[in-house]
């Protein structure tokens, strides 16, 4: 797991990471902002993107990307763990070098889903009926069938299960893999099968359409060790070339979409299959281009998934846009089969998706009167607080002057994309809590102050540089002799708080004794006694 967390933080700037939380601002080496915990007047939270950790001067707290996450989001190491493995595209079950079993696990379900693959491409080459639909009902051709490597399922009942059972896997793997259905047999029966391909060539899974009019149309491999619908990205290993070359990505909503315009020379688009786009798969395709384009449905859906997309693409620096110029097709699909040319060419006239769904709500309502101005105006400004603040204004003004209204009238300006915080945590006050160790610690290991043995330094790398940060920012300038004296304070302080605290814990335990303890009181008084003594000292 180490290595997974090296490699993790080697992909992640730490400034980036907090920033989707809080605000920061460089102040020289550091970033600093706001506490997310504390009601803080000026800023006491500070970032040191070169340490790769942070310290919160309010709380007191501090720690690296993924303590920051796990506490801002209250969740677990591993749950952070994920959570930024994901933003980073780092596979974690290649790390997973412990867990021996998972990776056998998974090394077999995509032996099982490879053989299943093979075998329903030969099904169909052997099926005419299949072919008739395939070729010509669907118009694909045969370097498209083989790319995406089309198939058939065939419609007894155990087909697939007799041919892996005769190459030796058991139900087991065949269930690891998602080809089992609940009762042991097949999966999928008489369907149009389509591998789903992970980003290095494996087949992980599949989505299987009906060749008729039954139902369901498609049915997809649920959710197993290898195949995750939150992630996956339909069409990506066949996309990933052109969208690095052309510098832009196609976003269609189904899968035959993609297939059909890769075979009509738009090899730029992609799925997400069966399921709304995630953060995950906008974050995934931001690191190949921040050039955009959704071309979904102009219905009430389309225009719900493309106001999602803007908000989450918030200040990721995406350029998102709409392809929406397919006149009377229904999707890419049709449109394409009325000609490739004008796929090809609806492609190039895409509109910022902004300005597409402000549109949209212009249609929506009767901006002559004051309530559909006031209603547009609600769901205009609601949008435009998740973008960055440049063209957060820029539409403001496009809104005031449609509306004939000022860019003032508009109402609160905004929030600037930030996430907002899910939970705010109290810590529980312990001594260590007011801050006062990390900066005795600071000072004697940065500013090399002799202490004797009193405090133990330690040994963990962040927190060494988190204490380092902490001198920086009170302490780097001072001469030693004032060092010294604030040493010997803090350590007062500190010796003055912890007795504090034990008068506390013995007060409590007072407080909780029956009446008929007698010695244990009177111990305990004295106890009390003796520490209000030194306390005077
Ligand atoms: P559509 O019903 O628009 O299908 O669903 P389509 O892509 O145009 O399919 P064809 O052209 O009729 O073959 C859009 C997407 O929703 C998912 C699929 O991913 C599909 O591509 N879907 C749809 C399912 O997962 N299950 C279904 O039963 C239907
Ligand atoms: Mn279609």
């Amino acid at each position: 797991m180490n290595d997974a967390k090296e490699e993790i933080r080697a992909r992640l700037a730490i400034e980036d990471v907090v920033g989707q939380y809080i605000e920061l601002k460089r102040k020289g080496r550091t970033f600093e902002g706001h506490s997310p915990w504390g009601v803080d007047k000026t800023p006491s939270f500070m970032v040191s993107p070169e340490k790769g950790i942070w310290h919160d001067f309010s709380a007191n707290r501090g720690g690296d990307i993924f303590s920051f996450v796990m506490e801002v989001e209250g969740i677990s190491f591993r749950e952070a763990l994920e959570k930024l493995a994901a933003q980073a595209g780092v596979d974690l079950s290649k790390y997973s070098g412990g867990d021996k079993q998972v990776a056998k696990k998974k090394a077999r379900a995509k032996e099982a889903l490879e053989l299943a693959c093979k075998y329903y491409q030969v099904c169909l080459s052997k099926n005419k009926p299949v072919c008739e639909y395939v070729f010509y009902k669907r118009n694909l051709n045969r370097p498209t069938v083989k790319e995406f490597r089309i198939g058939y399922s065939p419609k007894e009942g155990k087909a697939l299960v007799d041919f892996l059972t005769k190459r030796g896997f058991s139900r087991q793997e065949m269930t690891d893999a998602g080809l089992l259905n609940r009762f042991s047999g097949d999966m999928f029966r008489g369907r149009m099968m389509v591998p789903f391909i992970d980003t290095t060539g494996n087949v992980i899974g599949f989505t299987a359409r009906v060749l008729d009019k039954s139902e369901p149309k498609y049915l997809n491999t649920p959710e197993t060790i290898l195949f995750n619908k939150g992630r996956f990205i339909f069409g990506f290993y066949q996309a990933k070339e052109a969208i690095r070359k052309s510098g832009f990505v196609v976003i269609v909503e189904g899968n035959m979409d993609v297939i059909s315009s890769h075979q009509a020379g738009v090899k730029e688009a992609v799925a997400t299959s069966g399921t709304a786009m995630t953060e995950m798969h906008l974050r995934a395709l931001s690191k190949l281009t921040d050039d955009i384009r959704l071309a979904y449905d102009g219905d009430e859906a389309g225009v719900k998934a493309t106001e999602r997309a803007i908000k989450m693409a918030g200040d990721m620096g995406i350029k998102l846009s709409v392809i929406s110029d397919y006149g009377a097709a229904k999707d890419p699909d049709e449109l394409i089969q009325k000609g490739a040319d004008l796929w090809v060419s609806a492609v190039q006239k895409n509109m910022p998706a902004v300005d597409w769904l402000l549109s949209k709500y212009e249609e929506r309502f009767d901006l002559k009167t004051a309530d559909g101005k006031q209603e547009y105006s609600d769901l205009a400004m609601d949008l435009l607080k998740y973008l960055p603040k440049v063209r957060q204004r820029h539409y403001r003004q496009l809104v005031a002057k449609k509306l004939n209204v000022e860019v003032e009238d508009l109402g609160e300006a905004a929030k600037n994309g930030k996430k907002r915080l899910k939970e705010v945590k109290t810590s529980g006050k312990s001594i260590e809590d007011d801050g006062i160790l990390d900066r005795i610690l600071s000072i004697l290991i940065y500013g090399k102050i002799n202490a004797g043995n009193d405090f133990e330094v330690p040994k963990d790398k962040n927190k060494l540089a988190e204490l380092e940060m902490i001198f920086d920012r009170f302490y780097k300038s001072w001469a030693k002799e004032n060092l010294e004296v604030e040493f010997e304070e803090l350590c007062k302080k500190r010796q003055k708080k912890s007795v504090e605290i034990e008068i506390k814990e013995l007060n409590d335990e007072l407080a909780r004794l029956n009446d008929d303890e007698e010695d244990k009181t009177n111990e305990i008084l004295r106890k009390i006694q003796d520490l209000q003594k030194t306390e005077k000292k």
